[in-house]
């Protein structure tokens, strides 16, 4: 994503009131696939707002399926496994998401499809989704591994994989396509990543065995298990809610409450690091929706110490750590994080973007192929930063930019819309000055 948007983001005191958040965006782009493929209609209300899950609604839509869309709520009108060939390439826009995760279901059709999506995108490995895929039957061209793709579906094979990267989108890319293919899929992954793509699947009806075992966390699905369509209120995005925690982190005195925020295992250990900082964070509510636990949460800002994000941690936060990393030197012991090298192959080279943005504003930092090391009781000026076309970098640049001295302008601030078009508009309303 690029274009000539510039936001200025002067500092602010404190930050108060209520939130709600747009819905989930990996559980809308799941649910919005399956209802696709599902038997009868689905209703997914909140669904994410995004860029992004527009990217995956325009490809359903592509693909012959009626999608309607009242305020915040999407009907699916899905027909069985029975897509119609698109007359044109399927545009995924910005998200690699769509691009892998649907990769999974096309592979299992009876006519060739072409994916393609913006420069970001096509700066994206495939090759994770391209080689498992091409193992249970489909044929694939890519550019040497890169966007854009042609899937020559057909009749697939179930295989058992083990994942050389740690993704969720390559699992469940896998899981759908396992869906569709004779046998039993098996996918081991050694580090556990999130399972909204099991969850979701079981919400339409599929069973999905899950394991623990020596070799890691084990997923189990049978092809030709036939969907129904669902009823879903999608929980708030919880990666959406860091910017908002960290804000709140920052200014002292602050104290937020977020209403029906998602609050899976595989999503929250952020709340944990977040209560390692110092944020005071309650849940008040829990409840269950479609599988998915959603809670209330309210935080109030505490003393911000240090963290150090390393191993497993890396993985199950590899969206939250922009906006951790940007808030890093005003932390009493800093930060380190390592075993994040997938930051340098997501919407941007977020490791790079992260210290260019930060030494902009005065930071002192150590950038290393895996992570950065940054240390804290660190006085950061405002500065002339950019988004790289990435929308986590644009909010968390944001949020870093509240306590720095003096006003600090994003350029390309408007890459926010790939996943909460409202951002700027929420945060400024709840910002004392
Ligand atoms: C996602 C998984 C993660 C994450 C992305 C959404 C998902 O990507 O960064 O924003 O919905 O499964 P990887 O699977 O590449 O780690």
């Amino acid at each position: 994503m690029s274009s000539n948007s510039s936001i200025t983001i002067r500092p602010a005191r404190a930050i108060t009131g209520s939130v709600r958040l747009p819905g989930d965006k990996s559980i809308s782009h799941r649910y919005a696939m399956l209802a696709a493929i599902a038997e009868g209609q689905s209703r997914l209300e909140n669904f994410a707002t995004g860029a992004d899950c527009a990217s995956t609604l325009g490809c359903v839509r592509s693909l012959g399926i009626e999608v309607g869309k009242e305020v915040n709520v999407v009907v699916i009108k899905g027909k069985g496994s029975a897509l119609r060939a698109p007359s044109e390439p399927l545009d995924c826009g910005n998200s690699g998401s769509t691009m892998r995760m649907f990769s999974g279901i096309l592979a299992g059709q009876s006519f060739t499809s072409d994916l393609v999506g913006d420069d970001s995108l096509t700066r994206r490995p495939m090759a994770r989704i391209i080689e498992p895929l091409r193992k249970m039957g489909a044929e694939i061209a890519s550019r040497e591994g890169w966007p854009p793709l042609e899937i020559k579906g057909g009749r697939l094979t179930a295989i058992d994989y083990q994942p050389p990267v740690s993704s969720a989108q390559v699992k469940t890319s896998l899981l759908f396509a396992g869906l569709l293919a004779d046998g039993k899929t098996r996918i081991t992954e050694a580090v556990r990543t999130r399972d909204h793509g099991e969850v979701a699947l079981r919400s339409f009806g599929a069973e999905v065995s899950q394991e623990k075992t020596d070799e890691g966390n084990q997923v189990t699905i049978r092809g030709g298990q036939k969907l129904h369509g669902i009823e879903a209120q999608i929980p708030g995005d919880l990666s959406s809610a860091a910017f908002f925690l960290c804000a709140t982190a920052l200014l002292p005195g602050s104290q937020l409450v977020f209403d029906r925020v998602l609050m899976n295992p595989t999503r929250a250990r952020l709340l944990d690091i977040f209560v390692m900082l110092g944020l005071q964070i309650s849940v008040l509510e829990l409840e269950e929706a479609n599988g998915e636990p959603v809670g209330t949460i309210q935080a109030k800002a505490g003393t911000l110490r240090g963290v150090t994000i390393a191993g497993a941690d890396s993985a199950a936060l590899i969206d939250e750590i922009p906006v951790l990393a940007a808030i890093a030197p005003f932390t009493e012991e800093g930060m380190e994080i390592r075993d994040a090298k997938e930051l340098r192959v997501k919407e941007s080279d977020r490791i790079a973007a992260i210290a260019t943005n930060l030494r902009k504003m005065g930071a002192e930092l150590e950038e290393r192929e895996d992570g950065l090391r940054i240390p804290g009781r660190q006085r950061l000026h405002g500065a002339e930063l950019d988004s790289f076309g990435d929308h986590r970098i644009a909010m968390a640049f944001a949020v870093a930019a509240l306590r720095a001295d003096g006003d600090t302008q994003i350029a390309n601030a408007d890459a926010a819309i790939i996943s909460y078009p409202a951002f700027f508009e929420t945060l400024e309303s709840l910002l004392q000055r």
